[in-house]
């Protein structure tokens, strides 16, 4: 078990789009172990591994971490893809755990269908809707080089630059 360092902005990797995972084996499975631990542990709903520094096509997701009344809902995908987005929209206040402290709303597609690979290098395919849709979303998107904060409005993506600055500074003076 191993908690990673999550990186934030400024940091370049978190724009960078990541690499395919070419053969999933025993490092790639060692990686998402540390994956779900550190996401349990931030707690939050999804992570990629970028987050952790490792520019790789890799997500976790469990929209019941956090939450101990509820049956875990793990899921860890490898080179996942979207492969049909519904027409319909919603709209969800999203955060991120590279981007702390920022909060907005994004509208993203309700319904969408993932294939990606599992853990044993089996390809799988599912819809999702609801909370999973958005989060499976967001971090697919994190494969790709896009934050949340990419599709806020200018305004919005000025005030959270400040903050990002912000805390820049303060981490270097402390
Ligand atoms: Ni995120």
């Amino acid at each position: 078990m191993a908690i990673r360092k999550i990186i934030t902005p400024p940091n370049p990797l978190l724009k960078q789009p990541s690499l395919k995972v070419q053969e999933v084996d025993d490092n790639i499975r060692a990686l998402i172990r540390d994956m779900f631990d550190t996401m349990y542990a931030a707690p939050g709903i999804g992570l990629a591994a970028v987050q952790v520094g490792e520019p790789l096509s890799i997500i976790v997701m469990d929209i019941h971490s956090g939450d101990k009344d509820k049956e875990p809902r793990p899921y860890a995908m490898i080179n996942p893809e979207v492969v049909w987005a519904s027409d319909n929209k919603v709209t969800y206040q999203e955060g991120c755990l590279s981007v702390p402290d920022v909060y907005d709303e994004v509208e993203r597609p309700a319904e969408v269908k993932v294939r990606w690979l599992d853990e044993q290098g089996n390809e799988r395919e599912q819809l999702f809707t609801g909370l999973e849709a958005v989060c499976v979303q967001h971090e697919i998107d994190h494969t790709k080089g896009i934050l949340f904060v990419d599709y806020l409005s200018r305004l919005k993506r000025e005030r959270y630059l400040k903050k990002v600055i912000k805390r820049a500074q303060q981490e270097m003076t402390s």
